[in-house]
């Protein structure tokens, strides 16, 4: 068998793989394989081990008829037709619970940054403008007793949300269904997704990408935020409208916004979000700690080594393929 990496990853990680098939490594670790490249691979692969970059699609599916399985290096998996991947026969893996907790300091580090004004408060420093201590110099909004609302309370939602009790947040969250047990622990209240916007004072998202949730956030709710709220996007991009909110940020129209995840990535040095100062951009490192990222080869390794030993992957998003008795992934 023959499996392609499309990565440098750690030795160690990929290791499980090579008890079963033989092992291509894309050798880069900065730059996305080719995607001619990755078609190439494909064709004669069983297994593939991609990251959120590449593109699992009709295309290269139709040009894998050997492929049985494609492990992503993440939670989010919209980079991969998964549809397309069921109807072949395909078992589609991620890497979920691995990445929770990091992911959710991500999300609490560029909230309070945003709140806080600590990349404003550097640069004033840095550029000679700390004159002296002023009553209302880089003067932003509390974090503490605010209300917290969170859009997809999965996994990452819950570990945002039982952070936010320290701060003796009130909780609201939306979702398509109920979540009894995040309830409990942490106190979150549901309610519809307009309520959620306009009472709270950071509006986290965390919902994965689907066609339905693209632009989930557009012009209509961001003007029922807040004036004084900040948006957090620690997800994907697409759910958020970019022109739309870059035109609420620039008129002030909500006071800030906290992005680690883009409509398009990477994000254009010149991009017009990077010159408003109400934002605080970092670039897609939810879960860039190295124990983390080392935790998701390995899960992504052993999710394929998994599948193509014929056992059973400890994450996989269409386990209808595998037959027998795995349950469902829950969402990240
Ligand atoms: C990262 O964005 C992931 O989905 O793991």
């Amino acid at each position: 068998m023959r499996v392609f990496v499309s990565r440098r990853l750690p030795d160690a990680a990929i290791e499980p793989l090579r008890t079963h098939a033989e092992v291509a490594v894309h050798e880069d670790e900065r730059n996305p394989v080719p995607r001619a490249l990755l078609l190439r691979e494909a064709a004669r692969a069983d297994g593939l081990l991609v990251l959120l970059t590449d593109r699992v699609d009709r295309e290269l599916l139709d040009a894998a008829p050997t492929l049985r399985a494609v492990s992503v290096m993440a939670v989010g998996y919209d980079n991969v037709d998964v549809a397309a991947c069921t109807a072949r026969g395909i078992a589609v893996c991620n890497t979920p619970d691995v990445l929770t907790e990091t992911t959710a300091d991500l999300c609490w580090a560029i909230l309070m940054a945003c709140a806080r004004r600590l990349y404003e408060g550097q640069r004033a420093i840095v550029e000679g403008r700390w004159a002296a201590w002023a009553p209302y110099f880089l003067a932003g909004q509390d974090v503490w007793g605010a209300t917290l609302g969170i859009v997809g309370l999965g996994r990452i939602g819950t570990a945002v949300a039982r952070r936010a009790r320290g701060f003796g947040m009130r909780i609201l969250y939306a979702a398509r269904s109920g979540h009894a047990m995040a309830e409990a622990e942490t106190g979150a209240r549901r309610t519809e997704l307009d309520a959620l916007l306009a009472e709270s004072d950071f509006v986290v998202l965390l919902a994965p990408l689907t066609p339905e949730s693209r632009h989930l956030i557009g012009a209509a709710e961001l003007a029922r935020m807040k004036p004084t709220a900040v948006l957090v996007n620690a997800a994907r991009g697409p759910l958020v409208d970019e022109e739309a909110l870059v035109e609420a940020l620039a008129a002030r129209r909500i006071w800030g916004a906290a992005l680690d995840v883009f409509e398009r990535e990477p994000l254009p040095a010149d991009h017009p979000l990077l010159a408003l100062p109400n934002v605080v951009a970092v670039p897609h490192i939810g879960s860039a700690s190295v124990a983390t990222r080392t935790a998701m080869a390995r899960l992504a390794a052993e999710n394929l080594a998994a599948v193509l030993g014929g056992g059973r992957p400890r994450a996989c998003v269409n386990p209808e393929v595998l037959g027998g008795t795995l349950g469902r992934a829950a969402p990240a």
